[in-house]
């Protein structure tokens, strides 16, 4: 996730805003840099990789240079998200004239930028928003808060922004939709940044604007406007948090503030890709045409851990809505097993880290194999997003905690894409289409719905901190969810949890069942809900306990359970989002409750880049 860091006060500049960006490394990135204002004109420098590389360049410069001794600047730490990670695509981009950092994704900056070159307008970078500080730079007559505005008004997409000019040097513009900015108020100084994490060291009165919100700052002189109704008041609050607690948002565990952020990310991810009229996904980073898809035999989905529990939902979605062959392999099976791959089949790698290297391993054999590869990466410009060179990327921004949360869910809302646009390079109707790029929009809504009952899940939890063995049991689309939801348990909190399809249990697991050995069922409405019952009640004939999971409101599944987790009624293909969260609540809070190491358990890296 990008970060963002701005001052304008008494004191140098530069120190503040390289401690400020150091306070918001956790976010993850690949670049920084910074801008000073001075009578002298604006100054930038900017370095790929670490902050520490930005102030290694920064040291070459002289003592009497700005940089040492200017007392306004903006500054931002990148995660790559259009163009890879370069000097050139680092933030800030400016003109002669102005700079500016931004956060967020510009999705008209296509044509945006289209009509700045037709102006004249040269490109040194890759990415949307050096298109943004140029279009502020074609409204700028000598007002920066006028440019700013003006240009805003033309952007589609999200952003937070922080702005300054040549001529105006000490002042700020700063700005919000959809990407958060917060100001620090300072006596005679303010720190502004897209989180608290870097304005706690200096003040805990922080203002946050609201979406349209763009302020104008100098010094202490805080003017606050909405983009829609003029002069706007907001007040300054307390931040109450600890240093660390504000890199976590507040949340005791980044794996907490992970699993809070999946509706966000589910929206980054299908942002600007879902096309209703024409009931069809938009993944341009595949470039494919819809002939091209219609030409495609197979889908072989590869991954590991989550990245292959997730490429389950997208075999079952494919077969299912699309009526072509799709299977999912382990990636280090696939590749030493000598897959039968050919130029018809599409083989789709999964990564969140895209550093994997069993899925590396696979798409290099199936590169060779002469197969069409692509990646559905997290990491942008990491290795497989590289090596597919096509591929959709998630946009989930960083996931920090070693336990995958919102990477599995946004790799989901793809995954379910990717069937729509095969789906409807075939016999699937756009009425249908339609339903279907429907229900991938209402994600967002049915994780927040869930998200809502963490205290119930909580006390849930509580019953079964004790246990140090656990069943997770699915049918169909929610034989994923039971993986997914084992894997969360036994990585964090080290209890021995399997996931099984449920008619397997009476092909021997069953052997294991007894009261010291609860099992999870999924059992939401749906195809597959009443034999799952049936292995419900198989499981309470031997003494374990039994947590379902069901729709909201079925009376008869809360009847054969012991406990139950709600969740809201939709189609299966749909319910694995909001269950895998029920279930990602669920093992973060027995964890919680047995004292585990949460974010960094024992024996597991985040990325595992050896085979
Ligand atoms: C899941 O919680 C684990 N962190 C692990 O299984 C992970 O999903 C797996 O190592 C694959 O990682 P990748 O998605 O970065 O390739």
């Amino acid at each position: 996730m990008c970060g963002i860091v701005g001052y304008t006060g008494k004191k140098a500049a530069a120190p503040i805003l390289i401690n400020g960006l150091k306070r918001l490394e956790y976010r993850g990135y690949d670049s920084a840099g910074l801008a000073v204002t001075s009578p002298d004109g604006i100054f930038v420098e900017k370095a790929k990789g670490k902050v520490s590389e930005l102030v290694n360049k920064l040291a070459e410069h002289g003592e009497d240079s700005p940089f040492h001794d200017s007392s306004s600047g903006i500054a931002h730490t990148r995660w790559a998200t259009h163009g890879p990670p370069t000097t050139e695509n680092a933030h800030p981009h400016a003109s002669d004239r102005i700079a500016l950092v931004h956060n967020g994704i510009i999705e008209n900056y296509k044509a945006l930028k289209a009509n700045l070159v037709s102006q004249g307008y040269k490109f040194l970078s890759q990415t949307d928003t050096e298109v943004l500080a140029l279009l502020v730079d074609s409204y700028y007559e000598g007002d920066i808060l006028q440019a700013v505005t003006t240009a805003l008004k033309d952007v589609e997409g999200t952003y937070g922004i922080a702005c300054m000019s040549q001529d105006e040097p000490g002042v700020l513009i700063v700005a919000r939709r959809g990407s958060p900015i917060v100001l620090g108020v300072g006596d005679g100084e303010t720190i502004v940044a897209s989180d608290a994490s870097a304005i706690i060291k200096h003040t805990r009165q922080a203002i946050y604007l609201d979406d349209n919100d763009i302020a104008k700052i100098q010094g202490g002189d805080i003017d606050i406007m909405s983009l829609d109704s003029g002069i706007v008041s907001r007040e300054a609050s307390e931040i109450d948090w600890s240093p660390d607690a504000a890199e976590k948002g507040g949340y005791e565990h980044y794996m907490l503030k992970e699993i809070y952020e999946q509706p966000d990310a589910i929206e980054n991810t299908i942002r600007g890709r879902m096309d209703m009229e024409r009931g069809t996904a938009m993944l341009g980073g595949l470039g494919l045409s819809p002939r091209d898809m219609a030409d495609l035999n197979r889908l072989v989905i590869v991954g590991c851990g989550t990245s292959l529990n997730a490429g389950l939902v997208g075999e079952f979605a494919t077969e299912d809505f699309a009526g072509i062959c799709a299977e999912v392999e382990q990636a280090a099976e696939f590749r030493y097993r000598n897959p039968i791959i050919n130029s018809k089949d599409l083989v789709l790698a999964i990564s969140q880290s895209g550093e994997t290297a069993d899925t590396l391993a696979a798409v290099r054999e199936a590169t060779d194999k002469g197969a069409l590869v692509a990646g559905l990466v997290n990491v942008v410009g990491s290795t497989i997003a590289r090596e597919t060179g096509r591929g959709v990327y998630l946009h989930a921004g960083p996931e920090i905690s070693v336990a995958s949360t919102k990477a599995f869910t946004c790799q989901v809302a793809t995954l379910l894409m990717v069937a729509l646009k095969f789906a409807r390079s075939r016999r699937m109707s756009v009425v249908n289409g339609r339903t279907f790029v429907q229900e991938i929009k209402n994600l967002p809504n049915l994780v927040k719905q869930v998200l809502a009952k963490e205290q119930q899940i909580a006390e849930v939890a509580e019953r079964y901190v004790k246990y140090e063995k656990m069943f997770f049991i699915g049918r169909g689309y929610m034989y994923p969810v039971a993986m997914e939801g084992a894997l969360k348990l036994k990585e964090i909190s080290y209890i021995h949890a399997e996931g099984y399809h449920a008619a397997e249990l009476k092909h021997g697991p069953i052997a294991l069942l007894e009261e010291s050995m609860p099992v999870v069922a999924l059992a939401l409405k749906g195809p597959g809900k009443e034999k799952t019952i049936g292995n419900i009640k198989e499981c309470s004939a031997r003494d374990a306990r039994v947590l379902g999971i069901i729709t909201e409101g079925d009376e008869e599944a809360k009847s054969e359970v012991d406990d139950f987790i709600e969740i809201p009624e939709c189609r299966l293909h749909a319910a694995v989002v909001p269950a895998t969260v029920a279930l990602q609540l669920f093992a973060y809070h027995v964890a919680r409750l047995r004292g585990c190491a949460i974010d960094q358990p024992r024996n597991l890296a985040k990325s595992v880049t050896v085979e």
